[in-house]
């Protein structure tokens, strides 16, 4: 087995939204990176995921010089809805917040994102073996990894772990060096896609008796929904028509009638989790998206926090290219760490309202009121709708307390 060794900037390992938008934003800052991938392109295209997005990351990706296709294709809304009891309850996001978000889905942006990196000639490697860290805490990290049996070797100045939850980056740092808050949900989300023209206009999440269910949409022919279900289910005990009976009941009779059973595209089950890892830097390896944290999908926020983590990420490497010093990579930690937490308490909000959970009777009183105070208190609409469209990003250089 041979060994070929090279050099570059930054290696970025994982090629989700956050590693390729953060290749794409040095990019065009002119720093080199290279991208590892474990999966191919195809495979890491054919993952369905979430699809709104806040304003604040529909203007880092206009900044990234991505958003052509997101400004044609991509759907402004400007309200969500929630139903509980029988009664439904806009939250007026634009009139609230004067801001609205985008629906768009995450498969789109990370195709637009591939086709800037090719058109770039900047260097991804997919499908890469054993991608391995080396000295991420001196200041000549490398980066190991076998392609067609040919190992290599990348010295660099930074590397970027932008590989999900279950990657190697954080997996390299020894756990006393790692703080971790992990909350798990005693349920999953059954989502199915199906093209059929959405009888919604807007995103609706319904508490229901059954269980939460959420009508949500891809394009004005393609429909995400999904229902809340056991953990221990599997895919093939639902059969599309079970699916959309149970979905029908839970979303209440006048979407009930307008939804056509379409026969599924895609069908998965996915565990809802909240996870936080601090710090987020480790000498000179960082952690950005899914590796340094994980909300439940049910504030729509996981997709927004990695493009926020990414934009401070790619601002501090910046500065510290520009010789403008360590202060931005030294203060990364903490500007990320700010927003996560905030994103991760709204998306435990939502979930814990909008969900059965097995409890008590004393929680599920107030699982009510607090439905009950949301429909009837501009405050509380106030509030979620701002947490809803995305806190604002914060400019650089700003000093937080420790
Ligand atoms: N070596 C190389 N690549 C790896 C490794 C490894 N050892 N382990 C994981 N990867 C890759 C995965 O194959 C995946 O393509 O890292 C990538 C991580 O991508 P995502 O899981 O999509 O994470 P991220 O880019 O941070 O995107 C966050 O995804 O899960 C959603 O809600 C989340 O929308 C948010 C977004
Ligand atoms: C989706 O469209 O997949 C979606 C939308 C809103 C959410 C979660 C998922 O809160």
């Amino acid at each position: 087995m041979t060994s070929r060794e090279t050099r570059t900037q930054v290696v970025i390992v994982g090629a989700g939204p956050s590693g390729l938008l953060l290749g794409q934003l040095l990019q065009r800052q002119g720093i080199d990176a290279v991208i590892l991938e474990r999966r191919s392109a195809d495979y890491v295209l054919g993952r369905i995921r979430a699809g709104v997005l806040e304003q604040g990351s529909v203007d880092v990706l206009e900044h990234a010089g991505v958003a052509a296709r997101l400004h044609a294709e991509g759907m402004r809304h400007d309200g969500v809805e929630i139903r509980f009891r029988g009664r439904r309850h806009r939250i007026e996001l634009k009139a609230l917040t004067g801001r609205n978000v985008t629906i768009y889905g995450q498969t789109e942006i990370t195709r637009d994102l591939m086709d800037a990196r090719v058109a770039s000639g900047a260097p991804s490697v997919y499908e890469a073996e054993d991608v391995t860290l080396h000295d991420w805490d001196a200041t000549s990290p490398r980066v190991s990894y076998r392609e067609h049996g040919v190992v290599h070797e990348i010295a660099c100045d930074f590397i970027a772990g932008c590989d999900g939850y279950h990657g190697v980056c954080r997996a390299s740092i020894p756990l006393e060096r790692q703080r971790t808050f992990e909350r798990v949900y005693p349920f999953g989300w059954l989502g199915v896609l199906a093209d059929m023209s959405p009888p919604w206009a807007e995103l609706v999440y319904a508490n229901s008796e059954c269980g939460f269910a959420l009508a949500s949409m891809r394009s004005r022919t393609r429909v995400r929904c999904y229902v809340q279900c056991p953990l221990e289910d599997r895919v093939e005990q639902w059969s599309d028509q079970r699916f959309w009976d149970e979905f029908r009941r839970r979303m209440g009779e006048e979407i009930a009638d307008r939804v056509i059973g379409a026969p599924s595209i895609e069908k998965s089950i996915a565990p809802l989790r909240s996870f936080v890892v601090e710090p987020l830097r480790f000498g000179r390896m960082f952690l950005a998206g899914d590796a340094a944290h994980i909300v439940p999908p049910t504030g729509a926020k996981g997709l927004n926090l990695a493009i926020s983590d990414v934009f401070y990420l790619h601002e501090a490497l910046r500065d510290f290219y520009c010789a403008r010093g360590d202060r931005a990579l030294d203060e990364y930690s903490i500007r990320c760490l700010r927003r996560i937490w905030r994103a991760e308490r709204f998306s435990w909000w939502m979930t814990r309202q909008l969900h059965q959970f097995p409890g008590d009777a004393f929680s599920r009183r107030m699982q009510e009121t607090e439905l009950e105070y949301l429909f009837d208190s501009p405050a509380a609409q106030e509030s979620m709708a701002e947490n809803y469209v995305g806190l604002p990003l914060e400019q650089a250089g700003v000093s937080m307390p420790v």
